[in-house]
C-alpha cells in the first residue's frame, strides 16, 4: 500500500515513526482522546490560507476585501480564526450572523445573502449593522424599505447567466437559477432600487457556484456584470474548487486572483472595491475526518463500514464529491474497497472503488480535505451525535466543538422522561 498524497492535507502535516499528525498531534492520540468520528483542523493551517487569500487580492488590487463564506465551516471558533486574520463574512441567514456576532465578528464586516430573507432576518441584520445586504428580489427591496431604520448599503444579486461547469445543485449563475435576478431584467431592478431612500445602491454581486475549476468561467461572470453599468463595489462570490483526491486538478489562489482581478481591471476598471466569498476553497484543505472501522464485510465488494458516514459528511451522496481515504498508520497491501457510512441508506457511503491497506475491525481512516461543508452539513440521521471539532496548533489538541450528547437529541423532546432528569416532563412542564 503506497504512502497517502500529503499534498491533499494540511500544511502541518507530518508523517514519522509514531505516525500521521496534525498540527504536532498525532491522529491516533487525537482519536483515542476525543473519539471518533470527529473533525480536525489544522489551525495553523487555516490561519495560512486566509493569509494567502488577502495577500493573493491586496497585492493585485489594494482595494479589495475577502469575505469568508461562513455557511462552509460556520463554527464560531473558526469564524473568530478568519476575522483575527482579518476576513470579512458572507452571511447566508440571521442565524449566521449571530453565530458570527457570538463569535466577535463585526457585522459592519459582514454581507446578508439570501433567496428568501424574512422580515425578521432583514431586521435582525439591519439593527446589527450589517455591512451590506444582498438584494437577491423584488420582495427584499419592499422589506427594506419598510423595515429600515435610516439608509442601507445594498448591493444586487444577479443571475449572470453563467452555467458553471459543476455538478448541478452546486451551479448557482445559470439563467434559471433561484437566486438573484436575471441579467435582462436587472437594469429595471437597478433603476427602481435607485429610487427608494432607504437604500444606497453601491454594487452588484454574483455567485456562479461551487466546485469549479475554470478560470475562464469567472472571467465570463466579470464580463457579464460589466454590462449592467459601472458601480462602486462588485461582490464576485465565492466558487474556486478545491482539490480532493489527486486526479482532482490544481485550483490555485494565486491563479484565481490573477484571473479575477485581470478581468475585473479589464471589464469593471480599476478603480472599484473587489469583494470575493471564498468558502469551500478557504476551508475544505484545512481540516481531516477521523473515523473507526466497525465492520469489514468481504463479499462481492470489500465494504469497510466506519463509525460515521453521511450524517457527518453529506458531500458524497449530495454532489457525488470523491474523497481519498487512508488506514491511518497502516502499511498493508491494497486491497479495493467502498468505505461505507452507519446510516441505513445505500447511498451512505464515504468513498468507493478505493484501495485502502487491507482494512481491519478497529483501524482509524482518516479522510483529507473535509473542511468544508461537512460540519455545517452534518446532522441526526439515525439520531447519530454530530461529531466535535477539534483544533490542533503547535502540538496542543483543543477541543471546539463537543460531540452531541444523548441529552443534546432529547432536548426539544418536551414530552418525555429524560435520562437523568427527576419524574417525567411534559409540554408545560418541561425546559423551555
Ligand atoms: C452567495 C455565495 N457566496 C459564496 C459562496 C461560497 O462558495 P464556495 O464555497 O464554493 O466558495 C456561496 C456558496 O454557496 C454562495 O452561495
Amino acid at each position: 500500500m503506497s504512502a497517502p498524497d500529503l499534498t491533499l492535507y494540511p500544511g502541518g502535516v507530518r508523517i514519522d515513526p509514531e505516525g500521521m499528525s496534525i498540527g504536532g498531534c498525532g491522529l491516533a492520540e487525537v482519536a483515542d482522546r476525543f473519539g471518533t468520528p470527529a473533525l480536525v483542523v489544522d489551525e495553523g493551517a487555516l490561519r495560512e490560507r486566509a493569509r494567502t487569500y488577502r495577500r493573493a487580492f491586496a497585492d493585485l488590487h489594494p482595494d479589495s476585501g475577502v469575505l469568508f463564506a461562513t455557511k462552509a465551516f460556520p463554527s464560531a471558533s473558526v469564524l473568530a480564526v478568519l476575522a483575527e486574520e482579518g476576513l470579512g463574512l458572507d452571511v447566508a441567514s440571521g442565524n449566521e450572523l449571530a453565530v458570527a456576532i457570538a463569535a466577535g465578528v463585526d457585522p459592519g464586516r459582514a454581507v446578508l445573502h439570501g433567496n428568501a430573507k424574512t422580515d425578521e432576518e432583514i431586521a435582525f441584520a439591519m439593527s446589527q449593522g450589517i455591512g451590506h445586504i444582498v438584494i437577491d428580489n423584488l420582495d427584499d427591496v419592499g422589506r427594506i424599505r419598510r423595515l429600515a431604520g435610516g439608509v442601507q448599503p445594498v448591493l444586487l444579486r444577479v443571475a449572470v447567466g453563467v452555467e458553471a461547469d459543476t455538478h448541478e445543485a452546486m451551479a448557482t449563475g445559470g439563467a434559471a437559477s433561484k437566486f438573484g435576478v436575471g441579467i435582462d431584467v436587472a437594469g429595471e431592478v437597478i433603476e427602481l432600487i435607485r429610487k427608494e431612500p432607504t437604500m444606497r445602491l453601491d454594487g452588484l454581486h454574483a455567485h456562479i457556484g461551487s466546485q469549479i475549476f475554470s478560470l475562464a468561467q469567472f472571467r465570463q461572470e466579470v464580463a457579464r456584470l460589466a454590462e449592467l453599468g459601472s458601480f462602486p463595489v462588485y461582490d464576485l462570490g465565492g466558487g474556486l474548487a478545491a482539490r480532493y483526491t489527486s486526479e482532482d486538478g490544481e485550483a490555485e489562489i494565486g491563479e484565481y486572483a490573477k484571473a479575477l482581478v485581470g478581468a475585473a481591471h479589464e471589464f469593471l476598471g480599476e478603480e472599484v472595491r473587489l469583494l470575493v466569498e471564498p468558502g469551500r476553497s478557504m476551508v475544505a484543505p484545512t481540516a481531516v475526518s477521523l473515523y473507526t472501522v466497525v465492520t469489514v464485510k468481504r463479499g462481492r465488494l470489500v465494504h469497510v463500514g466506519v463509525d460515521g458516514g453521511m450524517g457527518d459528511n453529506l458531500e458524497v451522496s449530495l454532489y457525488g464529491q470523491r474523497f481519498q481515504p487512508w488506514v491511518l498508520d497502516r502499511d498493508r497491501p491494497a486491497e479495493r474497497c467502498d468505505l461505507v457510512g452507519h446510516h441505513c441508506e445505500s447511498g451512505d457511503v464515504l468513498a468507493t472503488n478505493v484501495d485502502l491497506a487491507t482494512p481491519e475491525v478497529g483501524d482509524r481512516v482518516v479522510i483529507p480535505v473535509t473542511g468544508a461543508y461537512t460540519y455545517t452539513m452534518s446532522n441526526n440521521y439515525n439520531a447519530a451525535f454530530r461529531p466535535p471539532v477539534i483544533f490542533c496548533r503547535d502540538g496542543e489538541a483543543r477541543e471546539v466543538v463537543r460531540r452531541e450528547t444523548m441529552d443534546d437529541l432529547l432536548a426539544r423532546e418536551l414530552t418525555i422522561a429524560r435520562p437523568g432528569a427527576s419524574g417525567s416532563r411534559s409540554a408545560a412542564g418541561g425546559r423551555r
